[in-house]
């Protein structure tokens, strides 16, 4: 396992501007979408990181024409039935968002696919998409703990009302593909709302589908027809969200992120930065069906927080780098009601817990969530941190080596390209401008 040594306090802060890579979410479902749509759909800004990458890849398998270079990936759809067996079962590496959307994509088909992951995608849950999918009348195969590898066959859909058992916007996705493709109108409800980009996609292309003033229920008609379009895919937040809390907790920073998702069912991180206290401003804003803009943030001292489970779903992917700024916090804060963050590409709670420990952050970690005491200055009891093969992880690791002056090295750093690959290339252009 490779490692590498990490940055430590800056003494001057961090300095400058990052131009944020394109949304993850976005990226795969513009790729989902355009395949399933007639004619051309052109994405910009797409995110070249392994993940979407996998999602690519097993569209190519499944028939479609996709055209791509680091500018602009063209995909030429073949239309809502047009997806085509793919000889080879479908890989899907580390990738929970392909893997599950594709599940609800392939329902309908009239062909058996084979979806595998990697070891850690392969322990992680996919009856919560199984299930659903059935009541429509899919028919999935899971291993049975639940897992991959899953076989979908497809069969015919029927669309029904569904109330979701857990607050997941990947297995609203899954069913709301598998919708288009049913005999009947469907209509899904979900615990709370999670991020739309599927609904705002589908409706760009010309799909039916309505948001009830609840936020929470979905009513999706069946689609003949989808039209291919332009897709200018937002800076993800959720990459952002290393460098605005980077600028907050190493002193003397002050940083310009541009072009950055300011989607409301994503933006919980920047709500909790404001309740802490951090010091922000959104120089520019861009109201489309997708909002974007650009932030400014330096470094500030910062308050306790205490999250409870409504707020989860807008800033589930954040919620190691909310410990870590409650780490550098002046007194107690409480994360509570996040216990999907076990089922993640690791268990967070125990990994964040175990990780933030070393640094000598007071953390408890709770079945759902972590106690987390914040002092100034850490009593870091070791050289060597872990990503855990976890991209999060990783990169919410090399940000907290950013508030010790302690040699510091993080194991197993590739699994940060899963999401990120030029993080650590943005991160030092902001620890070397010169003020
Ligand atoms: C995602 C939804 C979230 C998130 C994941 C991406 C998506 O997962 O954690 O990184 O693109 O729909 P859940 O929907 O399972 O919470």
């Amino acid at each position: 396992m490779k490692k590498i040594k990490l940055d430590t306090l800056p003494p001057k802060g961090l300095h400058g501007t990052v131009d944020i890579p394109g949304d993850k979410s976005i990226s795969h479902r513009a790729l989902m979408v355009g395949a399933i749509s007639e004619g051309q759909t052109t994405i910009n800004h797409f995110l070249w990181s392994q993940d979407c990458q996998n999602t690519l890849e097993a569209l190519r398998q499944l028939g479609i024409k996709i055209e791509a270079d680091k500018e602009q990936v063209i995909v030429h759809g073949k239309g809502v039935r047009g997806l085509e067996a793919s000889a080879q079962p479908l890989e899907m590496g580390n990738s929970g968002t392909t893997t599950r959307l594709l599940m609800g994509l392939l329902a309908g088909t009239d062909f058996t696919s084979r979806l595998q992951g990697d070891s850690s995608l392969s322990k992680r849950p996919m009856k919560r998409v199984a299930e659903p999918l059935s009541k429509m009348g899919a028919q999935i195969e899971i291993t049975k703990l639940g897992t991959l590898p899953v076989i979908v066959k497809g069969s015919k859909i029927h669309g029904t009302k569904l109330q979701l058992q857990v607050a997941s916007a990947q297995v609203k996705s899954a069913v709301i593909f598998a919708a288009l493709q049913a005999d009947t109108p469907m209509t899904v409800i979900e615990k709370l709302p999670t991020r739309n980009h599927t609904e705002l996609m589908l409706r760009k292309f010309g799909a039916d589908i309505s948001t009830e003033k609840d936020q929470k229920t979905i009513n999706i008609k069946p689609a003949n027809r989808l039209r291919g379009q332009i897709v200018n895919v937002p800076g993800d937040i959720s990459s952002a969200a290393f460098f605005l809390v980077a600028a907050t907790i190493v002193p003397n920073s002050r940083i310009t992120l541009k072009n950055v998702s300011l989607n409301p069912t994503r933006t919980g991180i920047l709500n909790v930065l404001e309740r802490m206290d951090a010091n922000f401003k959104i120089l520019y804003r861009e109201n489309n069906d997708e909002s974007y803009g650009d932030i400014e943030i330096s470094a500030s001292n910062l308050k306790p927080v205490r999250i409870t489970g409504v707020e989860i779903p807008a800033l589930i992917d954040e919620l190691p780098l909310v410990a870590l700024l409650a780490a550098c916090a002046d007194g107690k804060s409480e994360i509570r009601g996040a216990a999907e963050l076990r089922v993640k590409e690791t268990d967070r709670i125990s990994t964040v817990t175990q990780e933030l420990s070393k640094l000598g952050v007071l953390v408890t970690e709770l079945p759902d969530g972590m106690i987390i005491h914040g002092r100034k200055n850490w009593k870091t009891n070791t050289v060597e941190l872990d990503s855990h093969g976890d991209h999060r992880i990783g990169m919410m690791l090399a940000i907290a080596a950013l508030r010790t002056d302690q040699e510091l090295y993080l194991n197993d750093p590739a699994a940060i390209a899963v999401s990120y690959p030029s993080f650590f290339e943005d991160l030092k252009s902001l620890l070397n401008v010169r003020k």
